[in-house]
């Protein structure tokens, strides 16, 4: 059966390949982008495209009539390292924005609200890999932002909205913002390999994230709007733990020039390893990742030597 949906940041990396997977699927979409980073070529033709701040609520003023069969709230300050450069911004755009549309998505009737949290939510952990019931210890403007964002989801659940949070690692693949050289450990390193023949890794070579391919992102979104998933808060991750030394080899290996690599240091609010405990995503979902990082790298590098 084909559906409505609003899709959130449809101009974005993550956003837009949901798109994609959506109307390939004969639903209807709108999205709505501020295109701060992301772009309205990414956005599918045949969704209707609104260019504005999700924040703010004359932007959803023409939507007042629609009745979604979900929203899926993508859009977002997507960087802990930019967080620190406007933390009022930061805020206005993960956490402001979150407050808007589920008072948007009550009064339209709305019955499913799903977020693009974060596993920065965590911090630097004490142990690891990391659930869903640790304590969480945000680290950045950002982290805090999408924390914030995850109990206001939670509160809106008193009025019979489905919400449902899942807390990304470390998402990669083809169509990720190459020009972005701010957000996305993976690509900044590959972009510059690609631009520039150095790389530049700010933060030592034994830190480690979890990464996961979009595709396998895309359809944890899709899979989360399903009845049988209750409202909570979820890992999308793989549990492998890829150490910044690791991601740099598999780029190299990949090139036919290995980039020169020069380490500086940290930036602010940024955590050294995280690996999370996907079962509870995994059992809830029936999803298990299955493109390792080495695999879904270096389908990613291939894309990205033909841009
Ligand atoms: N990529 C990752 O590894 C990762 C990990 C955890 C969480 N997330 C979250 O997933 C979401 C998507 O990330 P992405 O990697 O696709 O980033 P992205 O920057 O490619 O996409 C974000 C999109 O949101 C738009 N946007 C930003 N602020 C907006 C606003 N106030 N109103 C309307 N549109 C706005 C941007 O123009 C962009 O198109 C973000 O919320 C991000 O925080 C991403």
């Amino acid at each position: 059966m084909a559906n409505n949906y609003l899709v959130t940041g449809g101009a974005g990396f993550i956003g837009s390949v949901l798109c994609k997977s959506l109307i390939a699927d004969g639903n209807s979409v709108v999205v709505i982008d501020n295109l701060s980073t992301g772009y309205r070529e990414n956005v599918p033709k045949e969704a209707q495209f609104i260019e504005g701040f999700c924040e703010d609520e004359k932007v959803l003023q023409p939507l007042l009539g629609f009745k979604f069969d979900a929203i899926f709230h993508i859009a977002g300050q997507s960087s802990g390292e930019i967080s620190y450069d406007n933390p009022v911004l930061d805020m206005q755009a993960n956490v402001q924005s979150t407050l808007t549309l589920m008072k948007f998505a009550i009064e339209t009737g709305c019955e499913k609200f799903i977020y693009a949290s974060s596993m920065s939510v965590y911090g630097d952990p004490l142990s690891l890999p990391v659930n869903e019931e640790m304590e969480t210890q945000p680290k950045s403007f950002y982290a805090v932002g999408k924390l914030a964002s995850e109990h206001y989801l939670r509160i809106y659940r008193q009025f019979g909205i489905k919400t449902v949070a899942l807390r990304l690692f470390n998402v990669y693949g083809e169509g990720q913002n190459l020009n972005n050289l701010r957000q996305g450990m993976a690509s900044i390193y590959l972009a510059q390999a690609l631009k520039t023949g150095k790389i530049l890794v700010k933060g030592s070579a034994d830190r480690f994230r979890d990464f996961i391919h979009v595709s396998e992102v895309v359809a944890a979104f899709r899979k989360a709007e399903d009845e049988s998933i209750p409202s909570g808060i979820y890992n999308v991750c793989r549990g492998e733990k890829v150490h910044v030394a690791e991601i740099l080899e598999v780029i190299n290996n990949n090139l036919e020039e290995p980039a020169e690599v020069t380490f500086v240091d940290g930036t602010p609010g940024d955590q050294f390893g995280v690996v999370g405990d996907s079962r509870h995503f995994e059992k809830v979902f029936g999803i298990k990742s299955k493109i390792s990082f080495a695999q879904g790298m270096s389908a990613m590098i291939a894309w990205a030597k033909k841009q």
